[in-house]
């Protein structure tokens, strides 16, 4: 009953689209949150970043968050993270990435934002360039790297609505899918639309029918695809889940989505054709809700502890932070495995682990192969991760390196 969601086909290859395992070498960041200038010369082995409250840690993550699509670990505007007494409204990100098997390698990636003067755009724009050529959008950069994170902020995902935990779990399809991103732009553009449409008919505005419908085809193509690529997803983390077992909770999971459902016994062509009935016979209903009340923009993640068998919101904080590593160690190490390279970005995380867990937890992120950045203010925490970790220390917007 758990999987119902899970669609009974295979796994998929990895997505070939992306480059394979890379290793990032150093770290810049220009005129973000607080940091006029900050350079990290990274040797491979986990980071660790220290500091007291205030220090410039978290900004640090969000800055490494930027090298993926979306709006960084903090939901941010690009503006909003601009450092305050910046000279101009800009900022950068940059890394470097070594992989010597590839050629072009070490390769240097960079995002911001430009002046608007410069970048020919009105509206707030992300630049993306990689080794100096300009992308056309920040998709390029997940076909790089795939990042996750788990934040203080996440402490409540479980007891909050589902779109944080609809949030996460696109994250780690993405790492999976490259274009999961696109599509649940492109989803989302007809969504806006159609209910702009429909709340203009309200006021008396009569739509266009033919538009409505292409609107809701686009829905439904791009809501399909959304829904297919999260089963798969799903499929292969409680696949690796079930194979691994650790000090972390064994977590089981399911989708709850009208669409995802039915992928379970239908085939995605006739989902497809089936969402597009639904949404065209609840147009009057979505009208009075000024949005349309069914699709993947609804979906969630059911989270259960394995061996308690209590949904993940019943479980302690402990345990429900537990889980979410359990998920996003287990995203890694399918990452890691399939040769790509994730990113996993854990915010005061070991603070809500006790000793023992916090052992696991080291051993568990130096067999992963993948870049994993921590972040705690205490450095007697990391004791136990020892010298498998590069460490630095963050005072008031400056980074330095700290023994080993
Ligand atoms: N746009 C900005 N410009 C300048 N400073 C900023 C900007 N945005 C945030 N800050 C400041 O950056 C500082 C560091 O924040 P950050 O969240 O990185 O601290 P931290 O080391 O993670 O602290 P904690 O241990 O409390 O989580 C804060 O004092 C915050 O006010
Ligand atoms: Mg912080």
């Amino acid at each position: 009953m758990l999987a119902r969601s899970v669609p009974p086909q295979t796994i998929l290859p990895r997505d070939e689209s992306r480059t394979p395992s890379a290793t990032m070498r150093w770290l810049s960041v220009t005129d973000f949150r607080c940091y006029t200038q900050a350079r990290l010369n990274l040797d491979g082995r986990p980071v660790v970043l220290t500091g007291e409250n205030g220090a410039g840690k978290t900004n640090l993550l969000e800055a490494l968050s930027f090298l993926a699509p979306g709006r960084g670990l903090r939901w941010a505007r690009l503006s909003e993270v601009t450092r305050i007494g910046a000279p101009a409204q800009t900022w950068a990100v940059a890394a470097g990435l070594d992989a010597p098997h590839i050629p072009g390698a070490p390769m240097r990636i960079s995002t911001g934002l430009l002046p608007a003067s410069e970048s020919g755009h009105t509206a707030e724009r992300r630049t993306v360039r990689i080794d100096g050529s300009a992308q056309s959008s920040s998709a390029a950069l997940a076909q790089l790297l795939a990042v996750s994170w788990l934040t203080p902020d996440m402490d409540r995902l479980f007891a909050e609505g589902a779109s944080g935990r609809r949030q996460f779990f696109d994250r780690l399809t993405l790492g999976f899918d490259t274009g999961h991103g696109a599509r649940l732009n492109a989803y989302e553009r007809a969504r806006q639309e159609r209910s702009r449409l429909l709340r203009d008919e309200m006021t008396g505005r009569r739509a266009d029918p033919a538009w409505l419908d292409a609107l809701e085809a686009a829905m439904a193509e791009h809501g399909v695809a959304i829904a297919a690529s999260r089963c798969e997803t799903l499929q292969r983390l409680v696949q690796a889940l079930e194979a691994h077992s650790g000090p972390f909770p064994h977590a089981l999971l399911a989708l709850d989505g009208l669409l995802e459902d039915m992928l379970a016994d239908t085939p995605a062509v006739d989902v497809e054709d089936r969402y597009r009935a639904v949404l065209a016979a609840a147009r009057q209903r979505d009208k009075e809700a000024g949005r349309a009340l069914e699709g993947p923009h609804r979906s969630d993640l059911l989270v259960w502890h394995g061996e308690t068998r209590m949904p993940a919101g019943d479980c302690s904080t402990g345990q429900q932070k537990a889980l979410l590593i359990s998920i996003v160690l287990a995203n890694a190490r399918i990452l890691a495995h399939a040769g790509a390279t994730p990113l996993l970005l854990l915010d005061e995380v070991v603070a809500h682990l006790d000793a023992r867990r916090r052992a696991a937890l080291y051993d568990a992120i130096s067999d992963l192969g993948a870049q994993t950045w921590m972040t705690g203010t205490d450095r007697a925490l990391f004791d136990a991760m020892g010298t498998r970790a590069q460490y630095f220390t963050v005072t008031d917007g400056a980074v330095a390196d700290a023994a080993g």
